[in-house]
């Protein structure tokens, strides 16, 4: 089903608004009493010091120099070859929107982005523009966790590299895999001693910085397990070194 701006009702519930003008909702701080399950560990400030306007602006020429990393090129060509033709899309946490420019061009109808940081913002809408493909996408700054019921279910569900950003999994699972049409898309750190002794090292530096931001491996088959609690099957594993990309899709 398509995901219009018609279809999304508010947007009360998110930490910042794309309906505010960026710089205001800049400066708001997020209330710990409407966000309890994000600041036991995280703040706002520590995703906007970790995913910056600065991060943004790179990913984005990298993406225009480069095209699509590895991982989100296999995340593409999946789904290119199920078919994309005709669908709709939902990607959370998308950054500066690479997938969805690349799987609009490839017959997707519409996108709806629904991302937690405002920093991608301006990087996302330039690309946008260039590809010529601004009426095509709805940017949403929200945490989706908390706030999907605004939104409509789309064909396509995608999370790339998203879980492992936040703290409560099952809700961000439960919700994508609740919006999801016909076939959800992730990808996370695979569960192995160095994907575990690499984020716990950074989640050390992280802590001694006081940057009041953490990283996560969620088990992947407890992951799995909550998107087929959904009513989704597993489709594909596709094992990475330290990337796992795992798609589920709706049954028949
Ligand atoms: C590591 S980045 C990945 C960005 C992009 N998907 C990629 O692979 O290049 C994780 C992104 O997920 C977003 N994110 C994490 N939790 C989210 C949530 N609950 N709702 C929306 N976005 C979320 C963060 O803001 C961040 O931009």
């Amino acid at each position: 089903m398509l995901a219009t701006s018609a279809a999304i009702k508010g947007t009360k519930t998110c930490w910042y608004t794309a309906d505010r003008p960026i710089r205001e909702a800049d400066s708001r701080r997020l209330r710990e009493a409407d966000n309890p399950g994000v600041s036991d560990c995280c703040s706002p400030k520590g995703y906007r010091w970790i995913f910056s306007e600065r991060n943004a602006r790179a990913d984005a020429q990298r993406y225009r120099r480069k095209g699509l990393d590895p991982t989100s090129r296999r995340i593409v060509e999946y789904l290119k070859q199920r078919g994309v033709e005709g669908r709709t899309l939902l990607e959370v946490g998308g950054g500066v929107g690479a997938i969805q420019i690349e799987l609009l061009k490839a017959g997707v109808t519409r996108a709806v982005s629904v991302e937690l940081t405002p920093t991608y913002e301006p990087a996302a809408l330039e690309l946008l523009r260039e590809a010529g493909l601004e009426n095509r996408v709805e940017r949403k700054v929200m945490d989706f966790a908390r706030s999907a019921g605004v939104f409509e279910v789309a064909d396509i569900v995608i999370m790339n590299r998203v879980i492992c950003c936040y703290p409560d999994m099952l809700e961000l699972a439960g919700a994508a895999a609740e919006h999801t049409g016909e076939v959800l898309v992730m990808s996370f750190p695979k569960a192995a001693w160095w994907t575990r002794t690499i984020l716990a090292l950074g989640n050390l530096a992280l802590r001694v910085t006081k940057r009041q931001f953490q990283v996560f491996v969620h088990p992947p088959d407890q992951i799995l397990a909550e998107a087929e609690r959904h009513g989704l099957q597993s489709a594909l594993e596709m094992p990475g070194i330290f990337w796992q990309i795992a798609a589920v899709q709706r049954a028949a």
